[in-house]
C-alpha cells in the first residue's frame, strides 16, 4: 500500500498525476512547477502500520529505540505537566507503560511528521510553532470528539486532526512568498481557500490530499484531509471529515493556540448533524480549557 517518493517527481508523470487530480485545470497552476515533494520518515510508516494492529509494549519499544534522537523527544513530551507524570520518567519503556501505547505511538507519529518541514521559515503573522501546536490540539481535540461519539477506530482521530491542515504548511515548505500573498489576502477578504486558489489555483485541502496519496496514507486520512472545510461530497455527509471540521473549528473558538486563517463559527449545525449532545460538548470544552496552558509546555522542546 505504500509509495515512497523519494527521488524528483517526473514531469510528465507529474503532469499526468495533476490534471487527473485538479478539478481547475487552469493554464497557469503553481502546481506544475513542483519538482519535489517532501518524504515521510521510514519510521512513520512503521508506528501507522503497528497502531493498526494493536502492538505489544515490546513491539513499539522495537520500533522506537534505536532512533535515539525521536527517544528523547518522546521523553520530553512524556515528563510535561501534560501528561501529569510523578515521577520523572527516564525510559521508553516506562513512558509506554505510563502513558499507553497509543499516546506513545501518537507522540512518535507527531515528532515525525513535524521533522518533514523542518527547518521551516515563519513568514509575517504565522508562526511554524503555533501552526504545529493547533494541529496537535486538533488531533487531540478530534480523538476526544470520536471517544464521545463512540466511533470506531477513534485513534485515528488523532491523526487525522494532526495532519488535517498540512496543506498549508506544504505549502509554506514549497511557495513561501505566494503564501504571504495568501495571508494577505485572506486577511482582507476572510475566505483562506478562495485567498489560495485565486493565488495559486488550488487550495490546501487539494495539495494536502495529494501529499497523502503521494505518502500512501490510508484512503480515510487522505479524505479527511480533502474535505475538512466542506464534509459534504456527492450530497453525502462525510462523518470523520466532520468530526475534524468540528475539532478544528473548536479549537480556533477557544483560541487554543494565535493562528492566523482558521475558521470560527458556531458548531451547533455540526453538533446535530453528528448527534453531539450539547452537554457532552460543554464538558468537551472545559477540558480543553484546562489543557491548554500544558499543551504548549508539553511540545516546547520538540517543534
Ligand atoms: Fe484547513
Ligand atoms: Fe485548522
Amino acid at each position: 500500500m505504500r509509495q515512497v517518493e523519494k527521488s524528483p517527481l517526473k514531469k510528465e508523470s507529474l503532469k499526468a498525476e495533476v490534471y487527473d487530480m485538479l478539478p481547475l485545470r487552469t493554464p497557469h497552476n503553481k502546481i506544475l512547477e513542483v519538482k519535489k515533494l517532501p518524504t515521510l520518515p521510514e519510521i512513520a510508516y512503521r508506528l501507522l502500520d503497528l497502531l493498526s494492529r494493536g502492538p505489544e509494549i515490546s513491539q513499539l519499544e522495537e520500533v522506537i529505540r534505536y532512533d535515539q534522537s525521536l527517544t528523547a523527544k518522546i521523553l520530553s513530551v512524556a515528563n510535561s505537566a501534560y501528561f501529569g507524570a510523578q515521577k520523572e520518567i527516564h525510559s521508553l519503556e516506562r513512558a509506554i507503560v505510563l502513558l499507553g501505547i497509543k499516546e506513545v505511538s501518537e507522540i512518535a507519529f507527531s515528532i515525525c511528521v513535524l521533522s518533514v518541514f523542518k527547518p521551516l521559515r515563519s513568514v509575517r503573522n504565522f508562526d511554524p510553532r503555533n501552526f504545529w501546536l493547533h494541529s496537535i490540539a486538533t488531533g487531540i481535540t478530534a480523538r476526544i470528539i470520536a471517544q464521545a461519539l463512540d466511533a470506531k477506530d477513534e485513534d485515528k482521530f488523532f491523526t487525522m486532526g494532526l495532519l488535517h491542515d498540512i496543506g498549508r504548511v506544504l505549502l509554506l515548505h514549497l511557495f513561501p512568498e505566494k503564501f504571504e500573498e495568501i495571508l494577505l489576502h485572506q486577511e482582507k477578504s476572510g475566505r483562506l481557500l478562495l485567498a489560495e486558489e485565486m493565488e495559486l489555483g488550488f487550495a490546501h485541502t487539494w495539495i494536502g490530499r495529494w501529499l497523502l496519496k503521494r505518502w500512501g496514507l490510508p484512503e480515510s486520512l487522505v479524505l479527511a484531509v480533502r474535505f475538512h472545510h466542506n464534509p459534504f461530497y456527492k450530497e453525502q455527509f462525510l462523518f470523520e471529515p466532520a468530526v475534524i471540521k468540528l475539532a478544528d473549528m473548536t479549537v480556533h473558538n477557544l483560541n487554543l493556540v494565535e493562528l492566523p486563517g482558521g475558521q470560527k463559527g458556531d458548531p451547533g449545525p455540526l453538533l446535530y448533524k453528528l448527534g453531539l449532545t450539547e452537554d457532552l460538548y460543554q464538558a468537551i470544552l472545559e477540558h480543553l480549557s484546562v489543557v491548554r496552558e500544558s499543551l504548549s509546555e508539553a511540545w516546547s522542546y520538540v517543534i
